[in-house]
């Protein structure tokens, strides 16, 4: 098979590349490594083109692919500069879509918990959206011409998958964006209590990026088309993933509380996970608790160590 993996330099795009590539496929990647790194794609072999997503002329470029796993965008939730999110974000999955019509390619590309913003918690798919910043704007924008195209015809098969968050190797370049688990982690290894929020009650539904391919792999074998929900269906609070990383790093650090600044904060993410079943048949294979200590026994978890 034939595949364009953009963003395939970040975090999730340089597993779901190196995967696809494992696998015997043939595979490029587009990234204009605004966040992605060099580093992530070690080993592969495939073509790489340095270019913005959002401007780039695909249709000169490609003339045959089974898929186009989408994964580029501005992942920086702090950024208020809406145009500029909206033109890599937006437009550039609308590039990526008429280049699916036009050479009928399948697409799958990531959305993001982040539509639901403080919604009512199991999310589910057919809840309004109520995105709380303009990273999350983009990606309900996202999903709105997603199922206008589907409405359309014109491309055989779209799947959205909105992740919740995730978490795995590859994520250690991310810095202040990488997951909390990372940022807890990485704090405790350097000797020093790890710093949450007041109380540590928070939950999020933390997935493991190994979940996250397996559902990319689900929706292009489904060919169907929809938007669903990527996570592990339970939600996990902060004080737990503390508990998680001290038994399996073998500390036993009590958390450093501080106030929460933000009033935008979700407190409470869980997938409703029955749409991503019926969908794509997908059953995650890692709970939170699961995918800590595969991350933690990676080999990138070990040299992070060093950091
Ligand atoms: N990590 C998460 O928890 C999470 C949760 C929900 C959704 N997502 C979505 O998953 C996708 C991958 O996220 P990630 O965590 O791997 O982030 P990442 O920042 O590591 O990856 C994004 C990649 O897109 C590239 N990129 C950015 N702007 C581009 C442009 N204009 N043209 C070409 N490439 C561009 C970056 O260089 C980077 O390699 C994103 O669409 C993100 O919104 C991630």
């Amino acid at each position: 098979m034939k595949f364009l993996v953009t963003g395939g330099a970040g975090f999730i795009g340089s597993n779901l590349t190196l995967h696809l590539e494992k696998e015997g496929h043939g595979v490029t990647v587009l990234d204009d490594f605004s966040s992605g790194q060099e580093n992530n794609l070690k080993g592969f072999k495939g073509e790489v083109i340095r270019a913005d997503i959002a401007t780039f002329n695909l249709s000169s470029k490609f003339k045959k692919l089974d898929a186009i796993f989408h994964e580029a965008a501005i992942t920086d939730t702090t950024i208020t500069d809406e145009k500029k999110m909206f033109h890599t974000n937006v437009d550039g999955f609308q590039n990526v879509l008429d280049l699916a019509s036009r050479i009928h390619a399948k697409v799958v590309y990531a959305s993001s918990a982040a539509v639901y913003g403080k919604g009512p918690s199991p999310m589910k798919e057919s809840q309004k959206s109520a995105p709380t910043n303009c990273y999350g704007a983009s990606k309900a924008k996202m999903d709105e011409i997603a199922q206008e195209a589907m409405k359309g015809g014109k491309i055989s098969s779209i799947i959205g998958l909105r992740y919740f968050n995730v978490f795995g190797p590859r994520e250690e370049y991310k810095g202040s964006a990488a997951s909390m688990i990372y940022q807890l982690a990485q704090q405790m290894k350097g000797g020093r209590r790890p710093r949450v929020f007041k109380y540590g009650e928070q939950r999020r539904d933390f997935v493991y990026v190994k979940d996250v391919m397996l559902a990319n792999l689900l929706a292009f074998q489904s060919g169907k088309s929809g938007i669903a929900n990527i996570g592990t269906g339970r939600a996990t609070s902060f004080n737990e993933v503390i508990e998680t990383l001290n038994r399996a790093l073998g500390f036993s650090y009590g958390p450093d509380y501080f106030d929460n600044p933000y009033s935008f904060y979700q407190e409470h993410t869980e997938a409703d996970l029955s749409f991503a079943k019926q969908l794509l048949g997908y059953h995650p294979h890692y709970t939170t608790q699961e995918g800590i200590k595969d991350y933690l026994g990676h080999p990138s978890a070990a040299h992070s160590k060093s950091r």
